[in-house]
């Protein structure tokens, strides 16, 4: 949807470039899509809410569907850095496995596995810290950003190094795309860093044992929270994925909007309302404008009627697929350890591969 665009400013050095690309990277995929591993990742900090959805998940639905290779990463090492989620971890990996598969991943297709269930992905780490300055990862504008909303008091040494673990999470299985937001491009250029200087130091003449991973910019539409501050699940703003169609109608009911009746898409000077036409809109698959015409003079009142009868109107098979799933745990974990034993095979023959370069095969 050309309309998704209005909200993603790409002033961003780099960015533009990365854009073009990305469109390049699409028309491959639908030429070849077998070609094509992608590995994409979410930290397990509880449910997933329609922002993910409509930011990644349907992305990620859709590039499987096409036939692309999915590995979907549960980032349970990585989740330690930002909050002390420790004592609910395992709920929150559950309820990321039933989120993915309610919405459409396919375990037979996609691998889902956890990264601390793979001990050769997470040697890999090593070498890769080798390849990395003290420098480079201080100056790393996604590592600054993490840390300046860090809710620690400390800076541990695992957000400092996380996005070489991260190169590690996208070289084990030589994933070739990785789809993420414009503010991941930072620690995806430190997996192409590490890849290109692993080849150089090791590969000799031989082919060289990594593929510089490439992003997939999605026009990802930003969704904003009931609030009008970006949806996230820490400031209770969010409409989950799981969320029943009375919460949803309670949470819809309780957005801000503001004081002009009429109602308009127009996301920079109004972004409490457009955000709720955008909900809409992406629910009906419709554009906004349009939906925002309809509305038109009928008011906030009428705006929030739209979204919520949308919002529940497209998330019921949804909804009603998770809860089923929810009540088979024993599925949720099988398919978990299915992944995890692909994801194994995989990280072995890799870590394999590097010792091998690095002459360490004893
Ligand atoms: N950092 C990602 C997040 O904030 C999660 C993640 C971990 C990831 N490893 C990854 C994403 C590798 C892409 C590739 O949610």
């Amino acid at each position: 949807m050309s309309t998704t665009l209005d909200t993603t400013p790409s002033d961003d050095l780099g960015v533009p470039a990365a854009r073009r690309r990305s469109a390049e990277l699409e028309r491959s995929i639908r030429e070849r899509p077998g070609r094509f591993r992608a590995l994409t990742g979410d930290r397990p900090t509880g449910r997933l809410h329609l922002g993910h959805y409509f930011g990644t998940l349907h992305n990620r639905v859709r590039l499987q569907n096409l036939g692309v290779d999915m590995m979907v990463l549960i980032a349970d090492y990585q989740v330690l850095t930002d909050r002390d989620v420790a004592d609910r971890l395992t709920d929150h990996v559950e309820d990321l496995v039933l989120d993915y598969l309610a919405a459409g991943i396919d375990p037979d297709r996609a691998t889902i596995f956890t990264h601390s269930a793979i001990p050769a992905l997470n040697q890999l780490l090593l070498p890769f810290l080798s390849l990395v300055s003290v420098a480079e990862l201080g100056r790393n504008p996604t590592v600054k950003d993490e840390i300046a909303h860090s809710r620690q008091s400390a800076v541990s040494g695992l957000m400092f190094t996380y996005p070489v673990h991260q190169a590690a999470d996208i070289l084990f299985c030589k994933a070739g795309l990785v789809p993420v937001g414009q503010d991941q491009l930072p620690h995806l250029e430190v997996a192409r860093i590490i890849a290109r200087r692993f080849n150089n130091r090791y590969g000799g003449t031989s082919a060289p044992v990594f593929p510089e991973p490439e992003a997939l910019l999605s026009a990802a539409p930003l969704l904003l929270g009931t609030d009008g501050a970006k949806m996230s699940k820490s400031r209770g703003n969010a409409v989950d994925l799981a969320a029943t169609a009375d919460e949803t109608a309670r949470l819809i009911r309780g957005a801000k909007t503001d004081a002009d009746r009429h109602i308009t898409y127009d996301p920079v000077a109004r972004p409490e309302v457009s955000s709720l036409v955008l909900l809409a809109a992406l629910c009906l698959d419709r554009d906004p404008h349009e939906v925002a015409g309809e509305i038109g003079g009928r008011g906030a009142a009428a705006l929030k009627a739209t979204v919520t009868e949308a919002v529940n109107e497209r998330f019921a098979p949804i909804r009603a697929r998770r809860a089923e799933l929810a009540g088979d745990r024993a599925h949720v974990r099988r398919v978990l350890r299915d992944g995890n034993e692909r994801a194994t095979v995989i990280a072995d023959a890799t870590l394999g591969e590097v010792r091998a370069a690095m002459n360490s095969l004893y």
